[in-house]
């Protein structure tokens, strides 16, 4: 029996389908004996529920990406030293929606690199230090596809998580490309898959690579 904690995050644009490939693995690493859990980015904490409503809800315009990169990094100071390093310490798998990934993504390709690339490397030097994901799972889709995707979940949500889905479509393809030039960079930690297939294709396909990986058969 695996025993060894582990970190392995999903990382994708607006609509790539994460949060049901995170439940769909979660639910498969349960069935091989695997203590794991999942959580996400923002809103993985209490502290840090407050902090997503505050990123991710409300007008586009009513702070800049300085200012969301300060905050997407309080959210992943408090979830890492409350919640992941305490999880991995004790054994678990942790699979998060998305973590330091998605800042280099959207606050940094998305608006243009506005913020220095150096600037988030120190902060997350200063958040998260030498701790690396295990293994990072790169959905990528067309952004028109994710995003009417996206759209459409929201419309039957009371509150509406959707500040950054009303960018323009430049923004969100920036940042898929900037996603896929990250995963080429370090294709030791990054595995990329076409996110649009079905639901069970994708999620076979991920379990492949996991079972792979983690010597899991
Ligand atoms: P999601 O959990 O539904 O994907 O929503 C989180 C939103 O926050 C999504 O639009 C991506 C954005 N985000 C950033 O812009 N920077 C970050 O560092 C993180 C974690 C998320």
């Amino acid at each position: 029996m695996e025993s060894k904690g582990r970190f392995i995050t999903f990382e994708g644009g607006e609509g790539t389908g994460k949060s049901t490939q995170i439940k769909l693995l979660s639910e498969f690493l349960e069935k091989k004996g695997i203590d794991v859990i999942t959580s996400k980015e923002p809103g993985g904490t209490e502290v840090g529920q407050d902090l997503r409503r505050i990123l991710v809800t409300g007008d586009k315009d009513k702070m800049d990406a300085v200012a969301e990169a300060l905050l997407y990094y309080a959210d992943r100071r408090i979830h890492v030293t409350k919640k992941i390093w305490p999880a991995i310490e004790q054994g678990q798998w942790v699979l998060s929606d998305r973590f330091a990934d998605s800042t280099v993504a959207y606050q940094y390709y998305g608006y243009n690199k506005r913020v220095p690339y150096q600037t988030l490397e120190n902060l997350y030097k200063l958040a998260v230090g030498d701790f690396k994901p295990d293994l990072t799972i790169l959905l990528d889709i067309d952004p028109k596809i994710g995003l009417s995707r996206s759209l459409a979940k929201a419309g039957h949500m009371a509150v509406k998580e959707t500040r950054h889905e009303s960018r323009e479509l430049e923004f969100h393809n920036n940042l898929r490309a900037g996603y896929l030039e990250m995963a080429k960079k370090e294709p030791d930690r990054f595995v990329v898959f076409a996110a649009d297939k079905t639901i069970e294709a994708l999620h076979n396909e991920i379990v492949a690579c996991i079972e792979e990986r983690f010597n899991l058969k």
